[in-house]
């Protein structure tokens, strides 16, 4: 922690950062070194998960031939989807994203950092093998780890092609280890563009319960817009 800055501070700074994250789906031949690979998986690494199992495998990909081959194979996936796999309201949700069944970004990202989930720990030290909250671990884990990239100034996308079986296929993987995300890690080709899209107001995201502040030195802040009248009605103290 920085001692010159205030706690709130630093979350607005971090806020700031994140905030400027956005998916990239065309990305520049600027290598990245594998250290930094290294980095973003150590951090996350660091998730929590259930009972400490730490259900995931990190399968960092820079050979062209292997990112190929994940191309072609989720090409075939993707083609499917927008055919025929894909219901009407799903292709109406996706359309402002201008997405196709073409993935130029898995060859042309010079990473792909491919998340596989554990269903069973295959640590030997371990007295049991069964792992508790993997999906819940591994989505922490990976949103560290797009958190770490951001901060480092890489771009990413969260790829998920359907089915990801594939992924285990072509990389070779055990079969206790379930493909969960491809992550493409790079830099923005210079004509990248990313769709208009706002996030939710922290009023949308956010209710708070204004009851009795056990910080008395904390002052009271308006409650979220959003709050129902006869919700907010019922909460003593409320400024508004
Ligand atoms: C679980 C998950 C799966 C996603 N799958 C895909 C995908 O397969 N292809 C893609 O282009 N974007 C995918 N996205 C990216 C979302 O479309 C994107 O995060 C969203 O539109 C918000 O845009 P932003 O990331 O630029 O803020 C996925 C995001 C998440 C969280």
């Amino acid at each position: 922690m920085n001692d010159d800055q205030s706690p709130s501070d630093l979350a607005d700074s971090f806020l700031k950062t994140l905030r400027s994250r956005r998916s990239v789906r065309s990305f520049s031949d600027r290598p990245v070194p594998q250290v930094l690979i290294e980095t973003l998986i150590a951090t996350a690494g660091t998730a929590p998960s259930g009972a400490n199992k730490q259900p995931w495998r990190f399968v960092a990909v820079q050979d062209a031939d292997l990112k190929r081959r994940i191309r072609l194979a989720a090409e075939v996936e993707e083609r499917k989807f927008y055919e025929s796999r894909a219901n009407e309201d799903w292709l109406t949700d996706l359309a402002p994203l201008g997405t196709n069944a073409e993935k130029p970004f898995l060859e042309e990202a010079p990473w792909l950092v491919v998340i596989f989930k554990l269903n069973r720990d295959d640590e030997p030290v371990r007295k049991t093998d069964q792992v508790y909250y993997v999906n819940e671990s591994v989505g922490i884990a990976t949103g560290m780890f797009l958190a770490a990239a951001q901060v480092a100034g890489l771009s990413t996308l969260t790829h998920t092609p359907s089915p990801m079986k594939f992924l285990g296929e072509v990389l070779g993987r055990p079969e206790h280890e379930r493909a969960y995300m491809v992550i493409p890690v790079g830099y923005p080709a210079p004509d990248s563009s990313s769709p208009d899209l706002e996030r939710k107001p922290l009023e949308r995201i956010m209710v708070v319960d204004d009851g009795a502040a056990p910080n008395s030195s904390d002052p009271k802040r308006s409650l979220p817009s959003s709050m129902a009248p006869d919700q907010r009605d019922g909460l003593a103290g409320s400024p508004e």
